[in-house]
């Protein structure tokens, strides 16, 4: 039981969103266990009201990544001009270092390695489905710790799904119908790098005992 827990642990540890993947591809074993992951996720009244699609196809995979990159450069753009870039920034004392990143997310480049991935998972919702944000979450949520388990490497990404005119671009190309609404994308691979763990809030600024505000752990 406790080398169960501990494994489980350790997988949750290593999840990293991965950006930059080797040519390697992923199995169509390893593919179907993911899938499969996302299938077991719980859902409000068991609706189940998430799609996916897999892209592998490279033409479709450069078009994706084309949405993402324009996706993502008009929302660090939005956030630039209006100030929540600089705020996310303001402990970065290096002003070429802060100007290298606001030029970096701004283009929108941070969104384009998704055309790299061997494969791409395409998250879709029922529209009619209340839960469907929380649902879709919950299995995505499940594909991305079996694909760590697995030793492959996934990013979770919204920039593509967020804007309309993309969403509109995005059904057109793939064929995806009225009822559903485009969640998310995400891409798969083997590993090619893995960052060091991003921060984490520590549970002491997280948790409350009993009346919010008031910490339940020290540490
Ligand atoms: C809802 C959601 C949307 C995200 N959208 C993007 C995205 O569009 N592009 C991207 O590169 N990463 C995206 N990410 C990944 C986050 O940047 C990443 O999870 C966060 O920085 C923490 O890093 P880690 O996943 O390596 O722990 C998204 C993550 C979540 C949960």
């Amino acid at each position: 039981m406790q080398d169960k827990k501990d494994t489980f642990f350790q997988v949750i540890k290593d999840r990293r969103s991965i950006r930059k993947y080797t040519d390697e591809k992923v199995t169509e074993e390893d593919l179907r266990l993911i899938l499969e992951s996302a299938r077991q996720a719980p859902s409000g009244e068991n609706a189940q009201p998430w799609r996916f699609i897999v892209v592998k196809d490279q033409e479709s995979k450069n078009f994706l990544s084309y949405v993402g990159k324009h996706g993502s450069g008009r929302r660090f753009t939005g956030e630039f001009l209006s100030k929540q870039m600089q705020e996310r920034f303001k402990d970065l004392k290096d002003e070429e270092k802060k100007i290298a990143a606001y030029k970096k997310l701004t283009s929108g480049n941070v969104s384009a390695f998704v055309s790299e991935a061997d494969i791409n998972i395409i998250v879709l919702g029922k529209k009619d489905v209340w839960d469907a944000p929380f649902d879709t979450s919950a299995a995505i949520e499940n594909m991305l710790l079996t694909v760590t388990s697995l030793g492959l490497g996934a990013c979770w990404l919204v920039a593509p799904c967020i804007d309309i005119r993309d969403e509109l671009r995005m059904k057109e190309y793939f064929e995806i119908t009225d009822e559903y609404k485009l969640f998310a994308i995400i891409s798969i691979g083997v590993p090619a790098r893995i960052p060091n763990p991003r921060p984490r809030i520590p549970l002491k600024d997280l948790v409350f005992n009993e009346k919010f505000g008031v910490a339940y752990y020290e540490e």
